[in-house]
């Protein structure tokens, strides 16, 4: 019956918080693997969390990919028009849709406020990377997003995202090597928490994020898991958002 389930999902939150380490987290029932659906309600769940918080919040950056966008696409309509929302990075290595820019702008106009955005790509060399940094209308969009004070970052497998960047076959190799396991925004984490590579990226840099209030992560899948108990470091500080399935596989990993 449904009490006996809401029970279990709690002793099942309860258990994984600790494993994790967490700030919190929030255990939404189903696998996204195998039902897609999942996602949705992940969304939904992470938005309550999220909408709890914005009467503290000024400036929220965010990543792209298709858990985020879950997030922004429920997302209620409000009225926050002091809030200012940024990408958390360059990131136009994707589908348009699921661009950190496209949902900085989306999840704004649900939100009744601001948004700047960045028009860089994801990666590139060190060089033009130095140039561009200079940039007065970067520097200022770069200013906002080291001063957010709330983070909505999705979570992936490294080796799945080293493919979705487009790496070459060598460099997916090395990654293997150094035991790349999971991704946030460009960096890539060994099993023991280590940052293995990190892509040359224009946003949030890792050394900042101590400074952010709050740390939203959202994940749907037990094929995460892995990559959710890689971030070491970063755990204690984030509210994950995370379903059944990966919470479960964490549990059977630990
Ligand atoms: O590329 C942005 C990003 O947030 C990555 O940092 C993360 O690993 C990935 O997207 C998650 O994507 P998805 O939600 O589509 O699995």
């Amino acid at each position: 019956n449904i009490v006996y389930d809401i029970k279990g999902l709690e002793a099942l939150r309860e258990r994984v918080k600790d494993i994790l380490g967490a700030k919190d987290i929030i255990v939404v029932p189903g696998n996204a693997d195998t039902n897609p659906y999942v996602l949705r309600e992940l969304g939904i769940a992470a938005g309550k969390v999220i909408l709890s918080l914005l009467p503290e919040v000024k400036i929220i950056a965010v990543t792209g990919g298709q858990t985020v966008k879950e997030v922004v696409d429920n997302f209620p309509r409000c009225s926050f028009k002091d809030i200012l929302v940024v990408p958390a990075r360059g990131g136009i290595g994707q589908e348009v849709e699921k661009q950190a820019n496209t949902l900085a702008a989306s999840l704004a106009k649900k939100l009744g406020g601001k948004y700047k955005l960045l028009h860089l790509p994801d990666t590139m060399d060190e060089e033009i990377y130095k140039l561009i940094v200079r940039k007065e209308e970067v520097q200022d969009v770069l200013n906002d997003i080291n001063n957010a004070d709330m983070l909505i970052f999705g979570i992936g497998n490294a080796i799945e995202m080293a493919k979705r960047r487009k790496f070459g076959e060598e460099m997916i190799e090395k990654l293997k090597e150094v035991g790349a396991i999971g991704e946030i925004f460009g960096y890539y984490f060994d099993k023991e928490g280590n940052i293995v590579y990190s892509t040359t990226t224009v946003g949030i840099k890792l050394e900042k994020i101590k400074n952010i209030k709050y740390m939203i992560g959202v994940a749907g899948g037990a094929h995460k898991a892995e990559a959710i108990l890689s971030l070491n470091g970063i755990k204690h500080n984030t509210i994950f958002v995370i379903d059944e399935g990966i919470a479960r596989r964490i549990l059977s990993i630990k």
